[in-house]
This record gives C-alpha cells, sequence and structure tokens, in this order.
C-alpha cells in the first residue's frame, strides 16, 4: 500500500486493545493494514485492569489511571461481556466461574493479545498532550511524551482513536463543614481496599456500582457499620446488618454527617462513590466529548464517529452494561470505515440517524429498558461488520437475570454460574463463596478445591 494512513490510538485499555485487535484480524485474513501507533501512558496495556497501589500522581508525577483496588471482582457475570473471538474456554482450558477477579479479566484480556504482533504498535509510557486537528489537510498533529526521557514527539495522522477511558477523573462534589472532618476521605478513584476499614463507621456516598462494591468491600473487611447516601435513589437492596441506606448528605459537623430527611451519624471514614467525569486535555474544547455518563452520549455517530470530524473516532465512551464484546464491535466498524470497507453516511444522514437513537436513549425509563437499549446498539454494529456474530439477545438475557439476582442476595450474587453465549460452557462454582474470599490473586482463583481442601 503507497502512503499508508496513518491511525493514533489513545490508550491500550480494552478499547484501545480492540481496536488494535480488530486491525490485527483484518491483516490476518490477508487486508493490507495502515500504519498504527497506539499510545499508552502507563507502562503495560489493559487500562483501568492495570492495577496499581499508587493514587494521586504516578512515578513520572502523571495521574494515576486505574480506579480499581484490591479485591475488584467482576460486578457482571464473564459470559455478558466474553469475546466473541477468544472465549474464556480458550483462554483457561477450562470451565471458571462466572465473577472472576481483577487479575483473571486482566489475564484474560492480555491473553487475545499475547499470541498477535500488536504490542509492537504500542509505544508504552508515552502520554499524548494534545492533538491539533488541520481544517486544510483534515489531519492531525499529536504531541505525545515518553515519560521516562522527557522526549516529546510530534506526528501527523490520518485518523485518531480515543480510547483513553472515562472512569480516571473524579467528580467530587462539596460539603458545608467537609473540610474539618477529622477522619479518612477519599473519592472512589483513590480507594485500594478496605482493609483499613474493620471496625470502623464507613460513609459511602453515591448509589451506584461503587458505593454499592466499596461499601460491601467495607463490609467484607469487617466494617463496624457502613452508610450508602443516594443523592436521587436508594439503590434498595436487602443489605445485611449494619449496612443501611440513607437520603443525600447536606453537611458535616466534626465527625458527624447530616442527611437531608434530619437524622444524622458519626463515622470514621468517608469514600465519595460520585462518579467521574469525561476528560480529554489532549483534545482541543472542539473535539472533547463531555456531558454525563451514558449510554448515549452526544456528539457520535452510532456511538463512535465524532460529527463534526469524522476522521476522529471515540471507542469506550459510553456507559457500561456492556463492556469488551461492545468495545470489539465498536472497533471493528471504526477499523472498517477506516479501511474503506464501510461506507461513512453524509453529515445530514448522520445527524438523522443520531436524533434516532437519542429519542429512543430519552424514552428509557428504567435498567431493563437501558440494557435492551444497549443490546440493540451492539446488534446494529454486529450487523455492519464479519466481527463474529453471537447471540446478542442472549447476553441481554443475562444482565436482566443478573439484575435479579443482585435483588435476591446482593452479597451472594456472584456466586451463581451462567452459561456461556459463545461456546455453551456453563460456568462452575468458585471454591469460596465470595462474601468470605479474601484473595484475589489468579493462583487462588484458579487453585484447585481438592488442594485448598487438603492444604487446609
Ligand atoms: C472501578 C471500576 C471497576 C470496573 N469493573 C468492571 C467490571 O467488573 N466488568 C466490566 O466489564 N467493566 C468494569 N469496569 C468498566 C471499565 O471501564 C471497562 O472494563 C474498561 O476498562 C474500559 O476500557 P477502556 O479502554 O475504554 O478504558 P480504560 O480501561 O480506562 O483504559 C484507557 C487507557 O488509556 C490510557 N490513557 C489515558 N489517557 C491517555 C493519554 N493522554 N495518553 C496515553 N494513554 C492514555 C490509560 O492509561 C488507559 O490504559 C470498571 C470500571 C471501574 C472504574
Ligand atoms: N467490578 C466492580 O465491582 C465495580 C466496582 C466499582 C465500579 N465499577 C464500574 O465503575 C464504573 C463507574 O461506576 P460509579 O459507581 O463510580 O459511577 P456512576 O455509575 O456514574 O455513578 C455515580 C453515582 O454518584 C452519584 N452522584 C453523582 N454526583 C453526586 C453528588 N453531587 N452527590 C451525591 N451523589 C452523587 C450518582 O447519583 P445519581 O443517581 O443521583 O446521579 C450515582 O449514584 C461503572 O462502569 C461500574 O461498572 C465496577
Amino acid at each position: 500500500m503507497q502512503n499508508r494512513k496513518r491511525v493514533a490510538i489513545i490508550g491500550a485499555g480494552p478499547s484501545g486493545m480492540a481496536q488494535l485487535r480488530a486491525f490485527e484480524s483484518a491483516a490476518r485474513s490477508g487486508a493490507e493494514i495502515p500504519e498504527l501507533v497506539c499510545f499508552e501512558k502507563q507502562a503495560d496495556w489493559g487500562g483501568q485492569w492495570n492495577f496499581t497501589w499508587r493514587t494521586g500522581l504516578d512515578e513520572h508525577g502523571e495521574p494515576v489511571h486505574t480506579s480499581m483496588y484490591r479485591n475488584l471482582w467482576s460486578n457482571g457475570p464473564k459470559e455478558a461481556l466474553e469475546f466473541a473471538d477468544y472465549t474464556f474456554d480458550e483462554h483457561f482450558g477450562r470451565p471458571v466461574s462466572s465473577y472472576p477477579p481483577r487479575a483473571a479479566l486482566w489475564d484474560y484480556i492480555a491473553g487475545r493479545l499475547e499470541h498477535s504482533n500488536v504490542r509492537r504498535f504500542i509505544r508504552f509510557s508515552t502520554v499524548v498532550r494534545w492533538v491539533e486537528p488541520d481544517a486544510e489537510s483534515g489531519t492531525f498533529r499529536v504531541t505525545s511524551e515518553h515519560l521516562p526521557t522527557g522526549e516529546s514527539t510530534i506526528a501527523e495522522f490520518d485518523h485518531v482513536v480515543v480510547a483513553s477511558g472515562h472512569f480516571s477523573y473524579p467528580n467530587v462534589p462539596d460539603y458545608p463543614g467537609i473540610e474539618t472532618f477529622p477522619g479518612y476521605i477519599s473519592h472512589a478513584h483513590d480507594f485500594r481496599g478496605a482493609e483499613a476499614f474493620e471496625g470502623r463507621d464507613v460513609l459511602v456516598i453515591g448509589a451506584s456500582y461503587s458505593a454499592e462494591d466499596i461499601g460491601s468491600q467495607a463490609y467484607k473487611m469487617g466494617a463496624k457499620s457502613v452508610t450508602a447516601s443516594y443523592r436521587s435513589n436508594p439503590m434498595g437492596y436487602d443489605w445485611p446488618e449494619g449496612f443501611e441506606e440513607r437520603p443525600a448528605v447536606v453537611r458535616f459537623d466534626g465527625d458527624t454527617v447530616h442527611f437531608v430527611d434530619g437524622t444524622s451519624k458519626r463515622v470514621d471514614a468517608v469514600v465519595m462513590c460520585t462518579g467521574y467525569q469525561h476528560k480529554y486535555p489532549f483534545l482541543p474544547g472542539e473535539l472533547a466529548l463531555g456531558g454525563p455518563n451514558t449510554v448515549y452520549p452526544e456528539g457520535l455517530y452510532r456511538g463512535v464517529i465524532w460529527q463534526d470530524m469524522p476522521n476522529l473516532a471515540y471507542v469506550g465512551a459510553q456507559d457500561q452494561w456492556f463492556t469488551f464484546n461492545m468495545f470489539d464491535t465498536q472497533a471493528w466498524y471504526v477499523r472498517d470505515l477506516i479501511l474503506g470497507r464501510a461506507e461513512l453516511p453524509d453529515a445530514e444522514e448522520r445527524a438523522a440517524s443520531m436524533a434516532e437513537w437519542r429519542e429512543r436513549f430519552l424514552a428509557i425509563r428504567d435498567a431493563e429498558e437501558e440494557i435492551r437499549f444497549q443490546g440493540d446498539y451492539v446488534k446494529d454494529l454486529l450487523e455492519l461488520t464479519d466481527y463474529p456474530q453471537f447471540d446478542v439477545d442472549a447476553v441481554v438475557e443475562i444482565f436482566l437475570a443478573w439484575v435479579k439476582d443482585k435483588a435476591k442476595d446482593i452479597m451472594g450474587y456472584r456466586d451463581r454460574c451462567y452459561r456461556s453465549v459463545m461456546t455453551g460452557t456453563l460456568a462452575v462454582q468458585h471454591h469460596t463463596p465470595w462474601v468470605e474470599e479474601l484473595d484475589d490473586s489468579l493462583e487462588r482463583y484458579l487453585a484447585d478445591p481438592r488442594e485448598l481442601a487438603a492444604a487446609a
């Protein structure tokens, strides 16, 4: 291919890795692919799944990316996120449980690419500082910095794929009196483990996944009490003794927190589980996605193409029920547009499509409708490319069953087993109930229960 196109991929988390896999899969079937450069500011791939103990700034003075913590186990069944072109059976060689810990999922994501040659496209420890569009040529000048040496590079690209994630810049509310709260305060982004909460009264602010899971971690690690404060709606689970929900926080007074219903409680530690902001400090404002965390962010045709500059794409920008296999369907579509295998409709047609989806999005009333919406979105993309077809409706059913499992038993739902949509394999029960399992290592996850019993 003469004058090969140049594509910059920003981020080598699951979305950037999906983009690399998409191109690699086309190359394997004989296609000529563009020149790829994937910039990754961390020293390894995996994005959020690449755990670090660090908080705040990393060893180079860069904001730490990951929000993950020790003892983080998948919060949805793995059968809902499984890749269609690389199954859990293929990776582990035997059935495993439906809710793996972080290390096992990191191993799975990395495993798909380890046998390919895409690692050579990634510039690790290299942060993208700025992306400058050139209106005349329609290209981008990308300025990056190799963090260990401080060396800056400017290079021109025909396409930019933003895969930098959107759960790293915390949304942190302020409350009167919080500045003199004498205990521990952090945001979920900086939470690394609940061991220090043993015997403590803990407040989590928020009513979504982080509040649910960090509150549960505190409970698991022996907190004296856990209080979860909701702004809009309570999570409403049947919490175990010592775990309760209260409405919004209005102020702090020393170590006492006051809620909007007039009640108050003394607490030792506060974790703000108040979500994240879309933030793309390397993009000029007119190219940066904004707004709340939703399943249909504004400005993206088919959820990926920046309407006002279609050679800029975002992968993984949605709020996520579907994750890894959705990123794949997005990445395959973006690849096919770049390769010229798929045709991009004109601006008017794109706007009409976006308006139609937006209208459907605005009509969503509950979690079930949101799951079905995202399922339809994945199906729409799946039809456009050669990504292996899979039964998206069956995945939707897994999500709906999972919502019910949680409502039935919030501390026990991770002990349930699901059947793979890709292979038909039924998951096996983990050797230890989740609420009692305090070791999240890959070795322990894969340990033979008979050997564990013999060693006990
Ligand atoms: C606490 C937490 C728990 C989660 N648990 C689950 C779960 O159980 N199951 C599930 O399916 N999903 C879970 N998720 C959702 C998670 O967002 C996805 O699984 C997935 O990690 C998203 O992939 P991504 O590549 O889009 O973003 P990320 O994983 O965030 O990766 C983005 C990458 O871009 C890099 N980057 C950012 N800025 C730059 C820059 N300027 N230059 C170069 N590189 C850059 C980062 O270093 C990072 O490697 C969780 C998310 C969080 C925050
Ligand atoms: N594997 C796991 O177990 C695990 C654990 C944690 C997180 N995650 C993942 O991490 C991602 C982010 O989840 P998240 O829970 O951090 O964010 P989120 O889903 O965006 O939820 C943010 C929460 O913060 C609340 N909030 C926002 N601003 C507030 C304010 N000013 N005052 C009070 N409450 C406020 C919101 O309340 P409203 O409803 O009022 O808006 C909402 O409950 C998700 O993809 C999730 O799956 C997974």
